[in-house]
């Protein structure tokens, strides 16, 4: 019965996803019977049953009540398995372990920004210890947007001014896609990341370094990542092509009408000011809708990103 989740669902890498897969498995097989019954009921009776000849009646029959109890009653049963199965696995969803270890999600339009309990942050890549309950507590920046993790068997709307959360615990290293499940506008499907199960001793590690691995990297080389990792790609294009927000490409020493009706010439200042303030210098022509990066990047990693998108020309 395990072949068919395999077939249809991606390898599952939570403890939950055992309870998940078999409901799933439960209600795919009942079904498959009862359409494989209902299908040959009905082409059998078709046949037998069929108008022979132009003076053929059909003999009055009001009611059978046997057959009317019985194709009542087991579908009630089989219904109120899946209720009880269902409410008991949602009870085990919805309430996360005690021991839990808790991050904060915050899902913006379009990126997933990830706090952790000694102040460590992350963009789009959500860094959890294996074998250990993780709770998380999300809410949304601005419209609404849905934390999805396929492996994990964990789907959960994530909402402005107000908190949900979610809960799995991840069955070994490796890593899963999440996506955004919520249509939450144009770079809706571009609103991915990735969860990174680590173990113990390297979740410590990473918590305690952070995306050290920035060391040995020259600035063009960091900013070049960090463009690719934070989400910035999903609204602003490195060939000239316009997406949600103004290309990359030749950025450097530009003029820029601006919203307001004034121009300025982009220079480190400027992109620095758009990257910690995006709303306050918007290009004409382009909604103010890109989210602060403040707080989530460092001077070093700013930097980077301008001296990377200096060389874009
Ligand atoms: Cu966020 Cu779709």
């Amino acid at each position: 019965m395990n072949r068919l989740s395999d077939f249809m669902l991606p390898p599952a890498r939570s403890t939950l996803a055992g309870e998940v897969d078999a409901l799933f498995n439960f209600i795919n097989v009942v079904s498959l019977i009862l359409l494989i019954g209902i299908t040959i009921a009905i082409i059998y009776f078709a046949i037998r049953y069929r108008r022979k000849s132009d003076d053929d009646t059909t003999p009055l029959i009001t009611h059978n009540s046997k057959l009317e109890i019985t194709w009542s009653v087991i579908p009630l049963i089989l219904v109120m398995i899946v209720f009880g199965w269902g409410y008991s696995g949602y009870l085990t969803m919805t309430n996360a372990p005690d021991d839990a270890y808790e991050i904060r999600v915050i899902a913006k339009s379009w990126l997933w920004e990830f706090h952790y309990q000694d102040g460590q942050t992350s963009i789009n890549e959500l860094h959890v210890p294996e074998n250990r309950p993780v709770k998380l507590i999300m809410s949304s920046d601005d419209v609404l947007h849905s934390f999805y993790v396929p492996d994990f068997r964990v789907k959960m709307d994530v909402i402005p001014n107000r908190y949900t959360s979610v809960w799995f615990e991840a069955t070994g290293p490796g890593e899963s896609v999440i996506y955004c499940a919520e249509y939450c506008g144009s770079a809706h499907s571009q609103m991915l990341a990735d969860v990174i199960v680590h173990t113990q001793d390297d979740f410590d590690l990473w918590l305690e370094a952070g995306d050290a691995i920035d060391e040995d990297l020259t600035p063009v080389e960091l900013g070049r990542q960090l463009v690719e990792r934070q989400g910035c790609l999903a609204c602003h294009s490195t060939d000239g092509s316009t997406l949600q927000g103004p290309t990359f490409l030749d950025i450097m020493g530009r003029e820029r009408l601006l919203t307001d009706g004034t121009t300025v010439t982009i220079d480190e200042n400027y992109l620095r000011q758009s990257i910690l303030e995006p709303n306050t210098q918007v290009a004409d022509g382009f909604p103010p809708i890109m989210p602060s990066y403040a707080g989530s990047l460092s001077d070093r990693q700013i930097d980077a990103i301008i001296e990377y998108l200096k060389t874009l020309d």
